[in-house]
């Protein structure tokens, strides 16, 4: 029943992203202009804020934005939120009556989010656009490459209508491995020695990230990676490279004191492999040493307003 003073109850909408982050505001400024969207934040406070003007890219973009329990339904909604905020977010895009459920989100998160949301299409794609928090701000460094799975046609169609670079992927199980591999590669090492992607490439820590990608690369290729041994070194390390001078998301949370998505990616990872009957012992050492991490600099914190991975 509702109060007096509750909001109108509101209505459908073809698009909803739950997730007012970094790569949530960067995509959803664009595609406002396209497409009728409702953005979800955490909290009423949240929402109060973002509607009162958020600065994405140096321009002020004012949301339509919704917080539960007031959430609109709609046909296709966009998950980016942090791994570990994942099954919250799902049973909340589980609400909203949708066609399809889509995660862009680092680190493999389709099952649980299937886990909670039982009817409609449930799929995970990958994205190289990139943007970090300035403080209030959201500072996008990248447009990138978004890959979806076939189904989400309309997500992918609003995306390049905006400006993306957006398809669908008849291969997004393996796109996801490979992306998968760089991310259980460089991001744990990254949060434990505090360095840059590109510190990474020198010794000692060379030795650890090739122990990584060649102690992941078996149960990935089984898994239908499509990379051979050589190419998914040649890979991991093309892309630390590349993003030499960033600091990987699960270093900022480290120092921010943030829960990591290291569930997500080494955990997913794990997992695939206990599924297989074969135990990984780097990666669980990695996996154990950022969990110690997690929490433990949270008061000699400082949001280092890096670049994102
Ligand atoms: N940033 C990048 O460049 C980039 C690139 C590729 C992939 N990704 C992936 O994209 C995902 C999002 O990353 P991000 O950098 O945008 O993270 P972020 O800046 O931390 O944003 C996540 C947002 O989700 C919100 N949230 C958490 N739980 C929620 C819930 N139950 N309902 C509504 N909102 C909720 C958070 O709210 P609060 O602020 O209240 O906590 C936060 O605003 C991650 O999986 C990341 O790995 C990011």
């Amino acid at each position: 029943m509702t109060e007096p003073g509750d909001p109108a109850p509101p209505h459908r909408f073809p698009l909803a992203v739950i997730g007012a982050g970094a790569l949530g505001l960067h995509f959803v400024s664009r595609l406002a202009p396209v497409v009728p969207l409702a953005l979800i934040a955490r909290s009423a406070n949240r929402a109060a804020d973002l509607a009162a003007g958020v600065d994405v890219g140096g321009h002020l973009y004012q949301p339509t934005v919704f917080s539960p329990p007031f959430v609109p339904e709609a046909d296709w909604v966009l998950i980016l939120v942090k791994g570990p905020d994942t099954k919250a977010a799902g049973r909340l895009a589980a609400t909203m009556a949708p066609r399809g459920v889509l995660s862009l989100q680092n680190g493999l998160t389709e099952t649980a989010l299937r886990s909670v949301c039982p009817a409609g299409r449930v799929g995970q794609g990958i994205t190289t656009a990139g943007a970090y928090r300035d403080g209030a701000r959201v500072v996008p460094t990248a447009d990138g490459t978004t890959l979806l799975p076939p189904g989400f046609e309309p997500m992918a169609a609003w995306l390049a209508e905006a400006g993306f670079e957006a398809r669908i992927s008849p291969n997004i199980a393996a796109e996801r491995l490979a992306k998968l591999l760089v991310n259980v590669a460089i991001n744990p090492l990254a949060a434990i020695f505090c360095i840059t992607n590109g510190a990474l490439l020198a010794p000692p820590h060379r030795v650890l990230l090739d122990a990584l990608v060649d102690e992941a690369w078996p149960v990935l290729r089984r898994a239908g990676l499509a990379l051979d041994l050589g190419a998914a070194r040649e890979w991991v390390a093309e892309v630390a490279a590349r993003t030499g001078a960033n600091r990987a998301s699960m270093l900022q949370d480290i120092l921010a004191g943030r829960a990591t998505e290291i569930e997500t990616i080494t955990g997913a990872l794990l997992a695939m492999a206990a599924a297989q009957g074969v135990v990984l012992p780097t990666h669980e050492a990695v996996r154990t040493l950022v969990r110690r991490l997690e929490g433990a600099s949270a008061a000699t914190s400082q949001a280092p307003g890096g670049l994102p991975d």
